[in-house]
């Protein structure tokens, strides 16, 4: 294949030969992978770093056969790609013999991340209209045991009994609160859409919660270059005050050091993202955590809802952006959201 080819090719393409030897690396392939330009050759696993894609090429070359379209994953931890649609087909000579192996690879992070936001977008419908259903009648069962529990006179009520009736009426309150949350998560949000600047929803949701830290000795820091999106400024100041404040409850379990959370903006040019990043010196999120904090309820705190990182994540996903979290280098949780900056005339409205 000439060279001009293979360099203007925006799939990956590596051609390893039977000794492991790198033949060909195009540079798409080195982008996908990351993999510098005077990385030593003689040894693709090596070179590729990669083990679920070596495997791959291992496989094809055992078994002879091609294989197409395979999906693999890579880890979180390296830049670029996070997920390859792979295909290996053995390289034979003309007497047949096996030579090496042929890979082509395409970078599937964008199908794939479609793919999480529509199955979460279709999930969190189905969950709104399921509890339409029920909400309705819960609230109304709350209520009328509210009220006749408020209808009893304690003073009229022999006193061993007091105690029973104001258990009733704590558990019912704080019933009340949950099914509350619940439902202000879990309902049909209505987006009206406006051309927002993510600084000044930054900087709100920072004033909010500047009480707090200063009274702790620490700061919220904001910094970076910020840009404008399409979107719902009420729900996306919630987002970012439900992160904030996440923060600052994180930096004052650890009361040692002093609380610091550093809000900064990118921009993502290639992807036309706006990416703002949360970080903090608490005490993080440890990895095995990481994919149950979106979870509703899942909280770690005594007095936690569990509703907030779950809120956060649905706002950002009907505003077709994604939130992933990871550690930072103050020491704490890093938590990064990216959002379509805005372009061309602005999006109608829409109810999710
Ligand atoms: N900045 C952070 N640092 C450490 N842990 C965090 C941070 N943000 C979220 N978490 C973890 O994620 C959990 C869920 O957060 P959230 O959904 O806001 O619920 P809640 O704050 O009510 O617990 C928290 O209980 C905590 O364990
Ligand atoms: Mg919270």
């Amino acid at each position: 294949m000439s060279h001009e080819i293979m360099s203007s090719l925006s799939a990956g393409l590596l051609v390893v030969g039977l000794d492991g030897e790198v033949r060909i690396l195009n540079p798409a392939g080195r982008r996908l992978l990351n993999v510098p330009e005077e990385a030593p050759r003689d040894d693709y696993r090596q070179m590729i770093g990669e083990p679920a894609l070596s495997q791959v090429i291992d496989e094809c070359l055992t078994t002879r056969g091609t294989i197409v379209r395979r999906t693999i994953r890579l880890p979180e931890t390296r830049d670029g790609a996070s997920h390859l649609g792979v295909t290996v087909s053995p390289l034979f000579g003309d007497a047949a013999e096996l030579h090496g192996a042929i890979c082509l690879f395409t970078d599937l992070t964008a199908v794939h991340e479609l793919e999480v936001r529509l199955r979460l977008k279709e999930g969190l419908a189905t969950l709104g209209e399921l509890t339409a259903g029920i909400a309705h009648e819960f609230r109304n069962g709350l209520a009328t045991i509210h009220g006749y529990s408020k209808l009893m006179d304690l003073n009229a009520l022999p006193y061993a009994y007091r105690a029973y009736v104001e258990g009733i009426r704590s558990e019912v309150q704080s019933l009340t609160e949950i099914v509350t949350n619940f439902l202000n998560f879990a309902r049909p949000a209505q987006l009206t859409l406006t051309r927002v600047d993510l600084r000044t929803v930054c900087e709100r949701a920072a004033d909010e919660l500047r009480g707090d830290v200063q009274s702790l000795g620490g700061e919220i820091a904001i910094r970076g270059e910020f840009s404008t999106v399409d979107g719902d400024e009420v729900l996306l100041r919630q987002a970012f005050s439900n992160l904030l404040r996440n923060a600052v409850e994180a930096c004052a379990s650890r009361a040692r050091s002093t609380p610091t959370v550093v809000v900064s903006s990118d921009l993502d040019s290639a992807h036309n993202m706006s990416v703002v990043t949360v970080d903090d010196n608490g005490p993080g999120i440890p990895p095995e955590a990481r994919d149950r904090v979106f979870r509703p309820f899942f909280t770690s705190k005594r007095s936690g809802t569990g509703l907030g990182l779950a809120l956060v994540q649905k706002i950002v996903v009907f505003h077709n952006g994604r939130i992933s979290v990871g550690s930072s280098p103050l020491g704490g949780a890093r938590l990064q959201i990216s959002l379509p900056i805005a372009d061309g005339p602005l999006a109608v409205s829409t109810t999710v």
